[in-house]
């Protein structure tokens, strides 16, 4: 399960492209190799930006992976591996995030290097499950995802005791190139909210959660939000005009029940990720966003 995004390679090396520079090891004036053009080897540095408190700070895979607080933290089920169990060197994000002034901002931007862009409520991170920022080390790099060139790297967010807190598989960015303090989506996005009218129990009130947390990373809606791996679904004609509902549903378990080919993307939600009530709940969500938007 998880996220089988596309990973851009060319977005990755540019992404690190001003770090590697600083750290290529050979000398501008080294003498010329034996052969001649022998390529000089570059030492490839990722780095995090985390952004809190009008406050910016980058740390390379290097400093975190020498820090002293780093372990090794052991995952059951990997979301962005199959579920298979895994484990890697990480650093406690509480401990990163300490390091920055505190942020009355009530949700953090995760953005990764392929457009996948998530949208974590902050309350998540002090919870009763522990995230961990996993760090690739580039002299042992991870291996690839399945059915992708590129690995998780180099940045991971990973869960200690995800089941406690009901993290979602998207909530586990990987590719993870920046983390921001930022405002709440339907603060951002109003458009995104079901009426405040709307009764507290009702399914969409309930369905706009459940698409923030498992949808709004890859999609947007008439163009409200920052993912870019899947369609808007809203522009130019709503998802739910020009699916059924069994359609749709199909999809939304397994894509790939509905069509398939070599290059797709969207992953599949089974039921310990969006239960039936959720699906139901999400529908009533995409039904109102689709009346507001073209009644
Ligand atoms: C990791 C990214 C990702 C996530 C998360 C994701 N999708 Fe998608 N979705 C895609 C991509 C990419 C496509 C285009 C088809 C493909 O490549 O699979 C797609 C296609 C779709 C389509 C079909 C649109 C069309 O016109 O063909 C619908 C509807 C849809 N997604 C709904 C959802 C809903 C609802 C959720 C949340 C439960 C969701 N998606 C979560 C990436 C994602």
């Amino acid at each position: 399960m998880g996220h089988t995004r596309f990973a851009v390679l060319s977005l990755i090396a540019i992404a690190l492209a001003a770090c590697a520079q600083v750290a290529l090891a050979s000398p501008p004036d080294a003498a010329p190799s034996v052969s001649g053009a022998a390529p000089r080897a570059a030492i490839v540095v990722a780095s995090l930006t985390v952004s809190a408190g009008g406050v910016t700070r980058t740390f390379t895979s290097a400093e975190l992976l020498a820090r002293s607080d780093a372990a090794i933290v052991a995952v059951a089920r990997d979301p962005a591996y199959s579920g298979r169990a895994t484990s890697y060197r990480a650093v406690a994000l509480r401990a990163l995030l300490a390091q920055l002034p505190a942020d009355a901002a009530d949700t953090f931007e995760m953005r990764a290097t392929d457009g996948f862009v998530a949208q974590l409520p902050s309350q998540l991170l002090t919870g009763a499950a522990t995230p961990w920022i996993a760090v690739e080390d580039p002299a042992q790099p991870w291996p690839p995802l399945p059915g992708q060139k590129a690995s998780a790297g180099p940045f991971f967010l990973i869960w200690e005791n995800a089941e406690r807190a009901g993290i979602s598989p998207e909530q586990w960015p990987y590719a993870l190139a920046s983390m921001t303090a930022v405002a709440s989506p339907v603060q951002r996005w109003p458009a995104l909210a079901v009426d405040a009218s709307m009764p507290a129990d009702a399914p969409a009130r309930r369905g706009q959660a459940v698409f923030m947390a498992n949808c709004l990373a890859c999609h947007r809606m008439a163009g409200n939000g920052e993912g870019a791996v899947g369609p808007d679904l809203l522009r130019p004609m709503p998802a739910t005009r020009y699916f059924t509902e069994v359609g749709l549903r199909a999809l939304i378990r397994n894509p790939a029940a509905v069509r398939k080919w070599p290059q797709q993307m969207m992953p599949a939600f089974d039921a310990s990720a969006i239960s039936e009530t959720d699906i139901d709940a999400l529908i009533a969500y995409l039904r109102v966003m689709t009346a507001r938007a073209a009644p």
